[in-house]
């Protein structure tokens, strides 16, 4: 049986909708004894059917660049490939529209295999500034010290301003990525993929080799964005958050063509860094939802933020739809997402203490990291998320004293302003 993953539609003569492929792409209940929903295979290794199947499984998994479909030949060991691995690998990549996608047991466990598979010493490399504070910190000591030189860009949104970072970082080594986080966490900056993908271009002109292109969609997920269309190499995503979506379990992908995804899973392989069957089970029930939360995500939002902005304690706000009409920024937007998320910071009055003040006051939103949960969570970037992010680069990116990153939920919007109410009476 055909597996359902978005291109092979079973009956329909068209492709179906990114909703459907949410609830149905990458299971096929005839293949598990008619199980209307996907079986958990809690089994570390796989018993072969003769020692000829063992030899011809372990070659379509071994030779050659990209491990060949486990499935079809049969399942080896988890670590490599497992049968929930395989299902949600398929359902996240009908939802990236990639060939392929590649599961992994943590949003920075993806970021770290892209980085190790793809960056050598003596290369360099671009980035998104602000980015998350784990991958900084990834870049600029691990990677760092494995002889990659990174190169921070503060205006992704800025053609000459890229070039200019392109060129010297180019002086330095040959620039081999380049890593888009589009909206940038916590700031929401927006870098324009589109652009970054003709600059690709020039720069293969200049140096005989395109750098690949990646981009955290982490902050808006497949129903707001696609990276792919756009022009990235690579889409990763924290499936921690919007994707599973209950704060309860981790995991993270990198979708994109079937060569360079494979190459990620041959790493994966050799770290053991790959998502186990429970995540992935999880993960398909997760999905399922996926565009209703969104929706009532974005929706109370666009409630949360109007009530901050208009709030005179309130002087700063990064939400999206804010976005000046006729700059560049909003062209950039306007053109490459399809909403403004659920995710955004804003500054108040009275610095750090003011921020303390508020947050030991609230009592419905919960204070932790971590975003995009029914729940709505709140931190303070500067000394949580992005701690280790050196204060210079936190002052030049605007994640200040006062600055407090929201991640708002599904519950009533009434509630959540009642809250941010109050404990605004404290600053
Ligand atoms: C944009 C972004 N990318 C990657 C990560 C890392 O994901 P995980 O916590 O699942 O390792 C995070 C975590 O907050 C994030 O916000």
């Amino acid at each position: 049986m055909v597996q359902n993953n978005g291109d092979a539609p079973r009956s329909a003569a068209r492709p179906l909708s990114l909703e459907t492929l949410a609830v149905s792409a990458g299971y096929e209940p005839s293949e598990h004894g008619g199980a209307a929903k996907p079986p958990i295979y809690m089994t570390s290794t796989f018993v072969y059917e003769s020692a000829a199947q063992a030899r011809a499984v372990h070659q379509a998994f071994f030779d050659g660049d990209v491990p060949e479909r486990s499935g079809k030949n049969g399942y080896i060991y988890a670590r490599l490939d497992h049968p929930n691995l395989v299902m949600a690998q398929t359902r996240i990549a009908a939802l990236d529209r990639a060939e392929d996608s590649a599961l992994f047991a943590s949003g920075m466990a993806a970021v770290s295999t892209v980085a190790m598979s793809l960056l050598r010493p003596g290369d360099s490399m671009m980035h998104s500034r602000s980015i998350y504070g784990g991958t900084d910190m990834l870049l600029h000591t691990h990677m760092t010290e494995m002889g990659v030189t990174p190169f921070g860009f503060t205006d992704g949104v800025d053609e000459a301003n890229m070039a200019a970072v392109a060129d010297a970082a180019m002086a330095k080594g040959p620039l081999t990525l380049i890593m888009v986080e589009s909206p940038a966490n916590p700031t929401c900056a927006i870098a324009d993929i589109a652009m970054i993908s003709r600059l690709a271009d020039r720069v293969a002109l200049a140096q005989g080799r395109r750098p690949i292109i990646t981009v955290d969609n982490t902050f808006l997920g497949p129903f707001l964005q696609s990276p792919l269309e756009h022009g990235a190499d690579l889409c990763i995503t924290s499936l921690t958050k919007y994707a599973g979506g209950h704060s309860d379990f981790m995991a993270g992908s990198v979708s994109g063509s079937a060569a360079l995804v494979g190459r990620l899973k041959k790493l994966r392989t050799l770290l053991g860094c790959h998502s186990d069957p429970h995540s992935c089970w999880m993960l398909l029930r997760s999905v399922e939802t996926m565009k209703l939360r969104t929706d009532r995500a974005v929706a109370n939002a666009q409630t949360i933020a109007s009530y901050l902005r208009d709030h005179r304690k309130v002087t700063r706000i990064t939400y999206l739809a804010f976005l000046a009409e006729g700059s560049a920024e909003r062209a950039v937007y306007d053109r490459q997402c399809a909403g403004p998320g659920s995710t955004f910071s804003f500054d108040v009055e009275g610095g750090e203490a003011g921020a303390f003040r508020f947050l030991d006051r609230l009592r419905l939103l919960r204070f932790a990291v971590s975003l995009g949960g029914t729940e709505t969570l709140i931190c303070h970037p500067a000394t949580t998320t992005h701690y280790a992010v050196p204060e210079a680069t936190r002052a030049e990116v605007h994640i200040g004293p006062a600055t407090m990153r929201v991640s708002v939920g599904i519950e009533n919007s009434d509630d959540l302003i009642a809250d941010l109410a109050q404990a605004l009476e404290a600053v």
